[in-house]
């Protein structure tokens, strides 16, 4: 048995490692036995499919990735006959990342996902737009958060982890409120805003003009963010942005982290978190410390 074997809301995992939703498909089954992660996370599911956005969708810049996928996903009804069926072949945690457009939406998503063997924990993505608030992202406002928290916890008994967007006032408010209002877990951080300009042509990069960053040049922003809400709750944080080696991975712990997901790197190493995985035991018994010591062990 793995001596990093960990507990995430209602969920045990063999390792704290699992994949940043939309960075990871199935398709890297090709690549290694995906059930030697300790969980895996789908791209982000809605109630409808939706084709996203035009591209160009994916720029790369100097130190990390811009992206506008627009949440492209075939829906839940799709996803339960195909995607599901494969997802279940593997002997590891499945999180399901959804997000709707209402907290009712959200909640009959739940529900119609609740009825399928096969799923242990729901990702909530509230980075997306609210059509009862003027569309403004669900994530922004802690009162809507604690809202939609309090509704889901009525809906599933499953594993409720929300992800934080970053691109608030205070992360730490938002983050309160979903503990408040009965989350397992926090997932943190999802992107940053950023855009790139073509000078020769004077256009923006993406299609949609601005997008989400990711990658390594987040990492320091991701760090303090994950570092402020470990301090701010109890629950078990999920930490991504930018992690991709073993030391980005243990930064996350040490600052407070109990799990952690590799997104961007991904694209760059497919094995990459196989790595982290074998590195992060290797660094606790070189350190000889507990994996359960070593969350949250940052010596100010
Ligand atoms: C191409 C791409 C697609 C993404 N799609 C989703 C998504 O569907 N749902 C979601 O919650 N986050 C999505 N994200 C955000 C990641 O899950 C993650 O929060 C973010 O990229 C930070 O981690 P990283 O720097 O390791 O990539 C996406 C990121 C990328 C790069």
């Amino acid at each position: 048995m793995s001596k990093c074997e960990i507990t995430f809301g209602k969920m045990k995992w063999k390792n704290p490692v699992t994949v940043a939703s939309g960075t990871f498909g199935l398709e890297y089954a090709e690549l290694f036995d995906l059930s030697q992660l300790g969980a895996l996370t789908t791209k982000t599911i809605t109630p409808e499919p939706k084709a996203g956005n035009e591209p160009q969708r994916i720029v790369e810049t100097e130190v990390g990735l811009l992206n506008s996928i627009g949440l492209q996903n075939p829906g839940v009804d799709e996803f339960i006959k195909i995607d599901l069926p494969e997802y279940r072949k593997f002997d590891t945690n499945l999180i399901v990342s959804i997000s709707a457009s209402s907290i009712n939406e959200f909640a009959s998503l739940v529900k119609k996902l609740d009825t399928q063997p096969g799923i242990d924990a729901y990702e909530i993505n509230v980075s997306c737009p609210n059509v009862e608030n003027e569309g403004i992202a669900f994530g922004t406002d802690p009162e809507i958060v604690f809202d939609l928290t309090k509704k889901l916890r009525e809906t599933t008994e499953k594993t409720l982890i929300i992800k934080l967007s970053p691109n608030v006032t205070s992360i730490m408010d938002i983050a309160k409120q979903a503990e408040n209002a009965g989350a397992d877990g926090l997932a943190l951080i999802n992107t940053l805003y950023g855009m790139a300009i073509d000078v020769e042509t004077r256009k923006p990069k993406l299609h949609n003009i601005i997008g989400g960053y990711s990658g390594p040049a987040i990492k320091p922003v991701a760090l303090q963010n994950v570092y402020k809400v470990a301090q701010a709750v109890h629950i078990p944080i999920l930490a991504m942005g930018g992690i991709s080696s073993v030391n980005d991975a243990l930064e996350f712990i040490i600052a407070g982290a109990t799990a952690i997901a590799v997104g961007t790197y991904n694209f760059v190493n497919p094995l990459g978190t196989l790595e982290i995985i074998d590195g992060i035991q290797e660094y606790c018994i070189s350190h000889n410390i507990s994996y359960k010591n070593l969350i949250g062990s940052i010596q100010t």
